[in-house]
């Protein structure tokens, strides 16, 4: 850990692990356990939610000596085999969180897919046909997830960790016809409740790095190829500094 005593976290989204990735993440994996205490990845962890792929993955991660935490994204849902993706990535050892919390160093993360749905006053409303009303459902369902998992954390410091994202500012660069398939505000409101240092998601690859919830916390769209091609000279992950948690008491 930092003499500081702040905590780094190496943030990262969309790695979309094929089962032919072998021997091309080490060493980003690598690098990023050198640079930060944890690994932070966003969704979109294999191409296809196959158990092939993470188990390339896990291979791949081993590189990093240091803990792991990860949301799944949608395309780990693809093959209907998310459950076999989970129990690999646990058997890893790394943490996988859809709708839970866990403290990594002192500092909470809260941890949910998320899903789409739209921003604002155009998000989708529950209304006419029933197909419309699941939909938004799950967005509501996840979002609930997000709060649940927030709220069960007495750390001073915490992060959310999604795939999907909670505002429109970083999903800015992507073709407005499908921003309202990257993400919701349904998923900045459990933040507005419950504030905390920093929101990290991934999934709009060409949307923007950096943007902020209505109550000004930070938002970072770590997916990987938009932070390859946004900071060229950097190393694939952002990494994030937050102070070391002092356990409330009372
Ligand atoms: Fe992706
Ligand atoms: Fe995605």
């Amino acid at each position: 850990m930092s003499p500081q005593e702040n905590v780094r976290f190496a943030a990262v989204g969309d790695i979309h692990c094929t089962k032919e990735s072998g021997g091309s993440l080490r060493g980003l994996f690598a690098q990023a356990a050198q640079m930060a205490d944890a690994l932070l990845l966003c969704g979109d962890l294999t191409d296809y939610g196959l158990p092939e792929e993470t188990e390339v993955l896990v291979e791949e991660l081993s590189a990093a000596r240091v803990p792991v935490v990860a949301v799944l994204g949608n395309h780990d849902y693809e093959s209907g085999r998310e459950e076999d993706v989970c129990r690999i990535l646990h058997e890893a050892g790394v943490r996988v969180l859809d709708g839970e919390a866990c403290e990594i160093h002192g500092v909470g993360i809260a941890g949910v897919k998320g899903f789409a749905g739209g921003f604002g006053r155009r998000t989708l409303g529950a209304w006419g046909e029933k197909t419309i009303k699941q939909f938004v459902n799950e967005a509501i369902q996840e979002a609930l997830k997000l709060e649940s998992a927030l709220a069960k954390l007495r750390t001073s410091e915490r992060i959310a960790l999604m795939h999907y994202s909670p505002i429109e500012a970083t999903v800015q660069g992507e073709p407005v016809e499908i921003f309202s398939f990257l993400g919701t505000s349904r998923l900045e409101d459990p933040l507005l409740r419950y504030p905390v240092s920093a929101v990290l998601h991934g999934h709009a690859h060409r949307g923007s790095p950096e943007g902020r919830t209505a109550n000004n916390i930070p938002v970072y769209n770590v997916a990987k190829p938009l932070l390859q091609r946004t900071y060229p000279e950097r190393p694939p992950f952002r990494i994030i500094e937050v102070p070391k948690s002092v356990p409330e008491t009372g």
